[in-house]
């Protein structure tokens, strides 16, 4: 508990219109985009990077956990207070500081929303690449804790990618910045990455310098519907290998596809198998034509039909449909557990083979779309949790989408984090040296365990 005297610090250091402590509010503040929750004790709105450092400060006093939060769109349970204490939500910091056309960079607050942030960039003829399916709700802030990836990762990157330098308060309660503004920098270790999907157990992110690309000048974005998943993946593997080095490349499995269906700005037969969603970016001539090479593979695996977008409504359609599917998905079952995992290129055939032994073998739907392009396949596991039988087989299916991941040298989470949901399988990749290595790097940051405890190694003790 944290007691009430400590409150009555936390509201002299933000103004007490800025702290809630009712049970209401509180749980308000429990949940983000997986169904885990935990109410915090107080929820508190800072506004600059020294409020921060002093209520950091009064936690290591007084021992009590903080949580920062974004807008709470993450899918690993990173943003949940687990262990209660405080959220630090961090929306009112939301302004963005500047866009500089000259230096091809943008210093922001982390409480920024994406989709507004992308906006204003490309009001000014620039461009931020990375867009997640929550980019009209998720804060950039979020974004870096995580590391979020999206759709146009193939070509662009990750947020990883575009991060140049961070302010950051540390779970000690000082303040540093990490890199610099210049698109180079060897000076000392990289703390800046160090920090990238550090799932908010490193510090408090509270001051971003981003990377800013070129807006393109042309993209085209065209659907083909399949009869088979198989045909999709060998259409994937030959626009990967041709060169033709697509922007987006997104599939969607035949239940994926019956959830957003009458989304889309077009007729996909009900015998369609698979939907590949690509999108290619660059000068005109040139997009016209490898989208049109990309057609003629998808053809030559029997596609039907292959449609291009023929305006920009039709194509802004396609790309909401396809980012609404992780809800959609609880149209054919109440619950579901969503993964991110990766294999290397060549392995994504094997990894759909695999995926439908386990559903067959465990007896699950285990619907799949998302990332082709980089072999980030969203997994997910549909169950009614009421039903014994299914609610059961939702861990070993789990532990066998994993297993199958690692033996075709793949990564447990290519976007999402580790935060708890995948906490208790992270022995399924890292070794034992490896793992120490971080706990005693978590540990040097943060000795009294108060920032974001229970993520990433829920059993870690304080120094
Ligand atoms: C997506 C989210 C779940 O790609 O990462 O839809
Ligand atoms: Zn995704």
């Amino acid at each position: 508990m944290i007691p009430e005297n400590v409150i009555r610090q936390i509201e002299a250091i933000v103004g007490p219109e800025q702290v809630l402590t009712s049970p209401e509010e509180c749980w308000t503040y429990a949940y983000d985009a997986t169904d885990q929750a935990h109410a915090p004790e107080a929820v508190v709105f800072p506004g600059s990077a020294e409020e921060i450092a002093r209520i950091v400060r009064l936690a290591n006093e007084h021992r009590f956990p903080v949580t920062p939060r974004g807008a709470g769109t993450g899918r690993s349970g990173g943003a949940v207070p687990i262990e209660g204490g405080v959220v630090l939500v961090l929306t009112r910091m939301n302004r963005i500081l500047e866009i500089n056309p000259a230096d091809l960079v943008a210093v922001v607050e982390p409480g920024v929303i994406l989709g507004r942030l992308k906006r204003e960039v490309e009001d000014r003829g620039l461009y931020y690449p990375p867009d997640p399916a929550s980019a009209e709700f998720c804060t950039i802030g979020g974004n870096v804790a995580e590391c979020a990836g999206g759709a146009v990762a193939v070509q662009y990157g990750v947020t990883r990618d575009y991060v140049l330098g961070l302010t950051v308060v540390l779970p000690t309660g000082e303040i540093i910045d990490a890199g610099s503004r210049t698109m180079k920098g060897v000076v000392g270790y990289d703390l800046t990455r160090l920090f990238l999907g550090s799932e908010g157990t490193l510090g408090v992110i509270t001051r971003i310098i981003l990377k800013l690309a070129p807006k393109p000048a042309a993209r085209q974005t065209l659907a083909a519907a399949f009869g088979t998943l198989a045909a999709a993946a060998q259409a994937v593997g030959q626009i990967l290998t041709a060169g033709l080095a697509p922007t987006a490349l997104e599939f969607m499995d035949r239940v994926t596809l019956g959830c957003v269906r009458e989304l889309l700005p077009f007729k996909v037969p009900e015998a369609a198998a698979a939907l590949l969603l690509v999108a290619v970016d660059g000068h005109p001539h040139d997009v016209e034509e490898r989208a049109a090479a990309i057609a003629r593979f998808c053809e030559e695996q029997g596609a039907t039909p292959v449609l291009r977008a023929r305006t920009a409504a039709e194509a802004e359609d396609l790309w909401k449909a396809r980012k609404v599917i992780s809800p959609a998905l609880l149209k054919v079952k109440p619950n579901k557990v969503s993964e991110d995992v990766v294999v290397p290129l060549g392995e994504i055939p094997a990894l759909i083979d695999g995926l439908q032994a386990i559903s067959r073998r465990r007896g699950l739907l285990i619907p799949c779309y998302g990332h082709a392009g980089d072999g980030n396949i969203h997994v997910n596991v549909l169950y009614d949790r009421k039903v014994e039988r299914e609610r059961e087989a939702v861990n070993p299916t789990v532990v066998d989408i994993f297993a199958l991941t690692r033996e075709l040298r793949g990564t447990l989470s290519g976007e999402h984090g580790i935060g708890l949901t995948k906490a208790p399988y992270l022995k399924m990749e890292l070794s034992e040296a490896a793992m120490a290595l971080q706990q005693r790097l978590k540990r040097a940051f943060d000795p009294n365990r108060i920032m974001n405890p229970g993520k990433i190694f829920p059993g870690l003790r304080a120094r």
